[in-house]
């Protein structure tokens, strides 16, 4: 296998280089570092610093590089600027891949595996949330997920030879077990990385968003996936990918944890009070989100390592402790 991982030099991009290594494939990082990390890539691994919307330049990546099969992380992710900035979300996410795209199709490369969302969901009438469950996204981003989620589909109906997953992602979260790659975003958005900061006295407090959702406890409930997990299944859906075929499939633990419930685990976690205080809901966030990932469980026997809350939080603490300022770079 050899494997262009775009946004590898981001969060979960860079765990999955090092799941794909440890699977024996040639890997090579292409990620224009406004989020990433040179530090997250290993030195001995091929890298370049080029937008996805470098169509030519792509080319000839995959080309040099003898590129078979692409992971596709490279995006914009983050929900609320997506609905202040939503061209160049479109942009970025929807015309970078096209672009990419354009690139693998010059080259013959026909396989890819696409980070998607459960965003591509909405506010879910029915859970816990199947694949088959309608796609009614609430905001530019799940829209940027879900057009490209069309667009693959198209190309594998079009062309025999063209392969693709796309695995829609619940809250990832966790860190490598050796505390060595970790979760370094700018800003930061999300709740155990934020927790964990206010926990390492970077933040004074945490601000929960609601407490008066139809929940038991009032706040919202989210699937917590743990990135090792979710990278084995890529290198999983990579290696049984078939030509002409195009799936969908979630990836998640399929139980959820209220945001009181994930404070009161960083809490038992770091032994740090981590004060929090409430704050108005935010808007678009549904109340509870957990997936169904028995899809993936059955057709291609993926089992989450992770399970409980609790160890996720472990190896993501891991990290931010021994890497208080991030990655130097
Ligand atoms: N983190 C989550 O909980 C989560 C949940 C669902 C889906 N996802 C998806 O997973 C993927 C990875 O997320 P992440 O949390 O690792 O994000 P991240 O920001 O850490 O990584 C994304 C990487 O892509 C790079 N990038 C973005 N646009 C690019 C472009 N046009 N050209 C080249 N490089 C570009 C960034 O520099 C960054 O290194 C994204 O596609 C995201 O939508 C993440």
């Amino acid at each position: 296998m050899n494997v262009l991982v775009t946004g590898g030099a981001g969060y979960i991009g860079s765990h999955a280089v090092r799941h794909l290594r440890a699977a024996g494939a040639h890997v090579v990082v292409a990620d224009n570092l406004k989020q990433g990390h040179r530090a997250a890539v290993p030195p001995d691994v091929p890298f370049y610093q080029v937008d996805l919307r470098q169509t030519e330049t792509l080319r000839e990546i995959l080309a040099s590089q003898r590129i078979d099969s692409v992971m596709h992380f490279a995006a914009l992710a983050c929900v609320p600027e997506s609905v202040t900035e939503p061209l160049r979300y479109y942009s970025n996410n929807v015309g970078g891949t096209l672009c990419l795209l354009e690139a693998m199709r010059a080259t013959g490369v026909c396989k890819m595996v696409f980070s998607s969302t459960c965003a591509v969901i909405g506010v879910p009438s029915v859970l816990p949330i199947v694949e088959t469950s309608p796609r009614e996204p609430i905001n530019p981003y799940g829209w940027t997920k879900l057009v490209i989620e069309q667009v693959l589909r198209d190309w594998s109906t079009a062309d025999p030879e063209f392969g693709s997953v796309a695995l829609r992602y619940f809250n990832v979260a966790g860190c490598a077990a050796d505390g060595s790659l970790g979760e370094d975003h700018d800003p930061e958005t999300h709740l155990i990385p934020i927790l964990l900061q206010v926990a390492l006295g970077q933040r004074s407090h945490v601000t929960l968003f609601g407490n008066d959702y139809p929940t038991p406890d009032g706040t919202c409930i989210r699937d917590y996936v743990h990135v090792d997990d979710l990278c084995e299944a890529h290198v999983r859906v990579l290696k049984a990918m078939q030509p002409g075929k195009s799936a969908v499939y979630n990836v998640g633990i399929g139980r959820g944890y209220s945001v009181q419930e994930v404070l009161e685990a960083a809490r038992q976690v770091t032994g740090h009070l981590i004060p929090a205080q409430f704050g108005p809901r935010r808007p678009g966030d549904p109340p509870v989100l957990f997936a169904d990932a028995r899809q993936l469980m059955t057709e291609l026997s993926w089992k989450p390592k992770f399970t409980d809350i609790r160890p996720i939080i472990e190896t993501a603490w891991r990290w931010f402790r021994s890497h208080p300022a991030g990655y130097v770079d």
